[in-house]
């Protein structure tokens, strides 16, 4: 696992939007495993930035997000969908009928997990997987105590991760119990992962997913094994390393 740690979030970001522009550079239809929430958006900003100064193009790269909520349509404002066309899709030449996210609304959710992992099978696999983590260790929506060994499937939110995402929603009883998300196994089979955490409140995670034992109980901690891991770090996120 290779850990940059640079001075500030928006360093942290420019250096995790350079391994990204770099990936489509040297392979224009590269396929990008691609993440959502707050750690993302300054990323997607500024891959957008880039891309209008002519820098980056996403005219043939495929991408697959991590993860959805179970129950809300595409459309839904809260969906991972709409956050991905508001950030990023939308704003740059991808192409739509190349981006991928699980369906949340699917009349059988299990078959619409099984089928993600075949199209992410039949187009490649992935090149270069997005992470954020969770305070809670959480890759995707793996929550502590996921198999390590786990594929596209439904996972029930833990109340910490329900309380953190509670801020897009009305209320905390209207915050997702479910989603589809990969599983740890989807995630370490990426060729190349990056893992971006900024600011004070993922330093615990930080110092367990890099530093701790191997365990479930952390599920970023896997990235442990991965051959070509790459963690992007500001000072604070770094705050907990020894
Ligand atoms: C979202 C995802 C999650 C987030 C994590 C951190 O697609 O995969 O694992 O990366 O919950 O979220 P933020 O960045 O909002 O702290």
């Amino acid at each position: 696992m290779k850990v940059l740690i640079l001075p500030d979030e928006q360093a942290a970001v420019d250096r995790a939007a350079d391994i990204v522009a770099r990936t489509v550079r040297d392979a224009p239809d590269a396929v990008l495993g691609l993440a959502t929430g707050g750690t993302m958006l300054p990323l997607y900003e500024t891959l957008a930035q880039r891309h209008a100064a002519g820098d980056v193009s996403f005219a043939r790269t495929v991408s697959f997000n991590l993860d959805e909520y179970i129950g809300l349509p595409p459309e839904h404002p809260c969906s991972y969908h709409s956050y991905m066309r508001e950030a990023f899709f939308d704003r740059v030449d991808i192409d739509p009928s190349r981006t991928h996210l699980p369906r949340g609304d699917a009349p059988d959710p299990q078959a619409a997990a099984r089928d993600y992992e075949a199209a992410i099978e039949r187009a490649g696999g992935i090149d270069l997987q997005l992470l954020g983590i969770g305070r809670n260790g959480h890759i995707g929506f793996n929550e502590p105590t996921a198999s390590l060994g786990s594929r596209t499937r439904i996972k029930t939110l833990t109340d910490s991760t329900r309380q953190a995402n509670r801020r897009y929603f009305d209320s905390f009883d209207e915050t997702p119990r479910y989603a589809i998300t990969m599983g740890v196994a989807t995630i370490l089979a990426s060729r190349a992962c990056l893992l971006l955490a900024t600011g004070a409140a993922k330093a615990d995670a930080v110092a367990r997913m890099v530093e701790g034992p191997l365990s479930a109980a952390c599920p970023a901690s896997a990235l442990q094994l991965h051959a070509k891991a790459t963690v992007v770090l500001d000072r604070e996120a770094a705050g907990a390393l020894e």
